[in-house]
């Protein structure tokens, strides 16, 4: 391709036969670039180029595979699953390549990846970007403002100290005082915070002579790992973070919290930073910040050290804030009753984050932006920027008085963060977010009332509303309510926990293997939704430091985030949920394994490498059938006794009433013969109560006994298919009822 350029170009008459080659290639190559300056059509190759790409893209929304269900399916392209066999093998080229080739290989990449915009793609807190966002990010690339500061952009660095005054607007603080800087994620943002929490207690000469002292930083067990990256990567060391428990709203424990502030202080360590989560993914918990304030205005720091700060790691919650301007008796939006109360709740819980000292921002979690895009923010930036200042002047010269690079840990900083995050705040103002985040909760009450509804599901998060729900999914017999009760309290029933845990398990890695793997489609169920599934949502109630994680509670999870997604991408959720059941129930009965050989069995090992949609969440492994369909004992109606036997389980509703209206129902008392050894087998007896014993008669009129049969099975069916002729007696061995049905008509609706 570029040798063909390479001819068409030197044909050209621009180029007079002697010119040297690279200077023909350079002609190649500049048109591979933006334009230098406005020329009639040059412009508009690189407008068309992008559109053409963008294109491209959007033509992965209707799959290949499934052209009659055009634009449905939640990922892009083909939904292979990724294969990075042959990736060490690619070259790097000797020659150039034509760029709508690249382009077209670009595009490649996105093939089988999830569309977040779609209305069933709901499985993490990964919003889709607004157009705004990804235009402001994408033309923040189109002339690379690197270094976002005054010299080399000063207009694209309004927008990050725009940012910052909208940003302290929504937390209420004085948004002349407080400000912030845009950086490489949540992650980023805790670490600027424990920068500062480290330079605030220790002092500036600490940037000189290090850390010296064991700081604590102190921090819900339900906070994020990134307590660990951070203080492992700053150098202060994991041994240094301080866990502290967690009350039942996965709050952590103020009590708990007191305690370990004054174990630190009796340990002679000084508290550098408390850190306040508010808003996590599964639990959405939010710490008590006002609380924890109180207890760092009173708190003395050993050895006579400054104040610990107190961060907030809001990258989730911090969009509730929106609602600061929501007038929640007006309720101008018309959000549901029951919504306007979740709203009110949710907000009432961040509105204090005004307490911190200096938190975190993800656009791209709760702000629906790109990835990534996050900010950080103190109610103190001159402090901030003084504190943390580079000792000698960096290479970089000030031209404005707007110079953040003399203190980001970043050298390089893309102007793209800071153009989606404002063009976000601009587009959506306190409104959008309001509706953004109200259509999560509306759905989302939505959803709980179906799985209310229904015998076999139950939300296990109830009580808390953030951005999913997390729910479980039971045999057809099984009440869910009343069946996670018990897993949840009853230490006696662990095995059957384990045993349900394992069917959400398997549950998850069918509806992802029917989505993306095409053997696996089921006709008319073609479309699942992309759920997700956690192995350690909480610890049971009675063992809430549980480590074995198969004691656990698993979940199966729905994160409504596209505003695409509505009452009816539930409706299609819980269809696909208790679809999924049913077929990975009839798996498992057919691949059949004995229940002693399961429980035998040892948690397997996931192994390392790449999993298959069969295991997209974890194993497959075997459970105990009886947790999978009824017992005989259960309180059964006459037709579900009927399809719980092996011989009838196929059976349609029609066939089964069928079959009974074709009956004949019957008490006997204890010690009566149903049928005798050598008679003719014309009947099917079901056992709707009561015992009998089946047994064996010989010549001198010894009994032999063969089996007990109870309530809920069928007996007699086996002469029907065998010679005809009864092989061994039955009696009541209990007063019995039984349904006896004709032998015939049996047969004909068993063999269909
Ligand atoms: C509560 C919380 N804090 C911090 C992070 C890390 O943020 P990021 O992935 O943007 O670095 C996450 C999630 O990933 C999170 O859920």
């Amino acid at each position: 391709m570029v040798k063909e350029n390479h001819k068409q170009t030197s044909k050209s008459k621009d180029f007079p036969e002697d010119v040297a080659r690279w200077r023909i290639l350079l002609k190649t190559i500049q048109a591979a670039f933006p334009s230098p300056w406005k020329e009639e059509g040059d412009d508009q190759i690189f407008e068309q180029t992008f559109l053409n790409a963008v294109g491209q893209l959007n033509q992965m929304k209707h799959p290949r595979m499934y052209q009659e269900q055009k634009a449905w399916q939640g990922y892009l392209g083909d939904p292979a699953l990724p294969d990075y066999s042959c990736c060490k093998n690619v070259k790097f080229e000797e020659q150039m390549q034509s760029l709508p080739e690249v382009i077209t290989e670009l595009v490649g990449f996105f093939n089988g990846m999830p569309n977040w915009n779609h209305p069933q793609t709901m499985c993490n807190v990964v919003p889709p970007s607004n157009t705004a966002s990804i235009i402001g990010s994408t033309l923040a690339q189109i002339f690379s403002p690197n270094i976002l500061e005054g010299e080399y952009s000063w207009n694209i660095a309004k927008t990050e100290i725009e940012s910052g005054a909208m940003l302290a607007q929504m937390i209420g603080w004085d948004p002349h005082k407080a400000g912030g800087i845009y950086t490489f994620g949540g992650t980023g943002c805790y670490f600027y915070g424990l920068k500062l929490a480290l330079t605030t207690v220790f002092g500036k000469d600490s940037r000189f002579k290090g850390i010296r002292e064991d700081g604590q930083i102190l921090v819900s067990r339900e906070g994020h790992f990134i307590k660990e990256t951070c203080s492992d990567w700053s150098g202060l060391g994991m041994n240094n973070v301080r866990e502290i428990p967690v009350d039942e709203h996965n709050r952590m424990d103020i009590n708990a919290l007191k305690k370990v502030m004054a174990d630190c202080k009796k340990e002679g360590k000084p508290i550098v930073m408390i850190v306040c989560t508010m808003g996590t993914t599964d639990a959405f918990a939010i710490d008590q910040i006002a609380e924890v304030r109180k207890l760092i205005d009173k708190y003395k720091n050993s050895k006579r050290y400054p104040k610990p700060l107190l961060y907030a790691d809001a990258v989730i919650g911090w969009s509730w804030l929106a609602f600061r301007s929501y007038d929640f008796e007006k309720n101008s939006l018309q959000f549901s009753k029951k919504a306007l109360e979740v709203l009110k709740y949710n907000y009432e819980q961040i509105k204090p984050l005004h307490h911190a000292d200096a938190l975190g921002v993800d656009f791209h979690k709760t702000g629906w932006a790109p990835y990534n895009c996050s900010f950080f923010i103190t109610r103190d930036y001159d402090t901030f920027s003084e504190l943390l200042s580079r000792p000698s002047p960096a290479y970089l010269q000030d031209r404005t008085p707007y110079n953040p690079f003399k203190f980001t840990f970043e050298t390089s900083r893309t102007g793209s963060y800071a153009m989606s995050g404002w063009a976000t705040l601009r587009l959506f103002g306190h409104e959008g977010y309001q509706v953004l985040l109200g259509r999560i909760i509306e759905v989302g009450i939505f959803f709980r009332d179906l799985l209310h509804k229904d015998k076999n599901l139950v939300c296990v998060n109830p009580d808390n509303h953030g951005f999913v729900t997390l729910f479980r999914v039971y045999p057809k017999h099984i009440d869910a309510e009343k069946q996670y009760e018990q897993d949840l309290n009853d230490p006696r029933c662990q095995d059957e926990l384990r045993a349900y845990n394992l069917l959400q398990q398997r549950v998850a890695n069918k509806l992802f293997a029917m989505l993306r793997d095409p053997e696996q489609k089921v006709p008319g169920w073609e479309n699942p939704p992309y759920t997700s599934f956690t192995s350690g949502y909480r610890p049971p109630e009675y063992a809430p430091e549980e480590t074995d994680s198969r004691n656990l509670i698993y979940a199966l999870k729905a994160f409504p985030m596209s505003p695409n997604s509505n009452e009816i991408s539930m409706q299609i959720v819980r269809n696909y949920v208790l679809k999924a059941r049913d077929i990975v129930i009839a798996e498992l009965m057919q691949e059949y394994t004995p229940e002693d050989e399961i429980l035998a069995s040892k948690e397997t090992d996931s192994g390392s490498g790449m999993r298959t949609a069969d295991n997209w969440f974890g194993d497959n492994q075997d459970i105990p059938l009886k947790y999978l369909v009824p017992s005989k004992d259960a309180d059964l109606s006459i037709e579900e006794m009927v399809k719980n036997n092996p011989f009838c389980s196929h059976l349609s509703d029609g066939q089964v009433r069928q079959l009974l209206a074709e009956s004949n129902a019957k008490s006997i008392e204890a010690g009566e013969v149903i049928c005798a050894e050598g008679e003719k087998a014309d009947k099917v007896y079901l056992i709707v109560n009561g015992k009998v014993k089946v047994y064996k008669t010989d010549s001198k009129g010894h009994e032999t006994g063969l089996a007990i049969i109870e309530k809920g099975n069928l007996f007699g069916e086996m002469a029907l298919f065998d010679k005809g002729i009864r092989s061994a007696s039955v009696m009541s061995i209990e007063p019995c009822q039984l349904y006896i049905f004709r032998g015939d008509i049996f047969l004909e609706l068993v063999l269909g």
